[in-house]
């Protein structure tokens, strides 16, 4: 079974993908962290991420065993994996990756913003989760103050907006919920109650 979560920003699909693996025992790969791996190593090396060129190149070589956690999980991260992931060079340079894990027998989970539409368009299961702005950007804010970042929550919410309309708006897989995906809201559910309702969707496609 293969079972794609995509979705905005700070909706929830990570917490969620993350709890289907463990319901369903199937591996999990959060796909947002090889652009944000990208990202750091981009700035890292002083690269413009303007250079097309240099950061597929950089995306080619990463080293997915020595991704950084922490420092992948900042906003400045999340900013660069954004600019970064509207390059079609580097989408080409991590999709044998993300489709050679998709495609291990016995199935897998991905999230991410494509995962249904692009690299996964045969997935056995689709969700694509999502939450108003204010909502998300909330989240994201007391998640980054929590580990010592300094950001308002005005500057959390211009980020947010910033990163969906980049993320949306570029030509190469666009984040968009694929046709046959099962929108999932998340603004108004507990953590418990949204995933008790993602197994919900998934354990009704089981049978169909
Ligand atoms: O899910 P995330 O916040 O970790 O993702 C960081 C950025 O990476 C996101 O703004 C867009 C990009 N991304 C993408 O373009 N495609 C994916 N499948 C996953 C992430």
């Amino acid at each position: 079974m293969i079972i794609a979560v995509d979705g905005p920003l700070a909706s929830g699909k990570g917490t969620i993908a993350r709890a289907l693996a463990t319901r369903f025992s199937l591996p999990y790969l959060d796909t947002g962290s090889l652009y944000r791996a990208t990202g750091i190593a981009v700035l890292d090396a002083g690269i413009d991420p303007a250079d097309t060129a240099a950061c597929a190149t950089i995306a080619r070589a990463l080293d997915i065993g020595g991704i950084d956690e922490a420092r992948i999980r900042t906003a400045e991260a999340g900013a660069m994996a954004s600019r970064v992931a509207s390059i079609p060079e580097v989408r080409k340079a991590l999709f044998d990756l993300q489709r050679a894990f998709a495609t291990q027998p016995g199935g897998a989970i991905l999230d991410g913003r494509d995962i249904g539409t692009v690299i996964c368009p045969d997935a056995d299961v689709k969700l694509y989760v999502t939450a108003d702005t204010e909502t998300r950007a909330t989240r994201r804010w007391h998640e980054l103050v929590a580990r010592g970042e300094t950001i308002t929550l005005d500057e959390m919410l211009a980020q947010t907006r910033e990163r969906d309309r980049r993320d949306a708006e570029r030509d190469d897989a666009p984040m968009r919920p694929a046709d046959d995906a099962t929108l999932l809201d998340t603004s108004s559910l507990s953590i418990d109650a949204a995933v008790a309702d993602a197994v919900a969707i998934v354990e009704k496609r089981q049978k169909a």
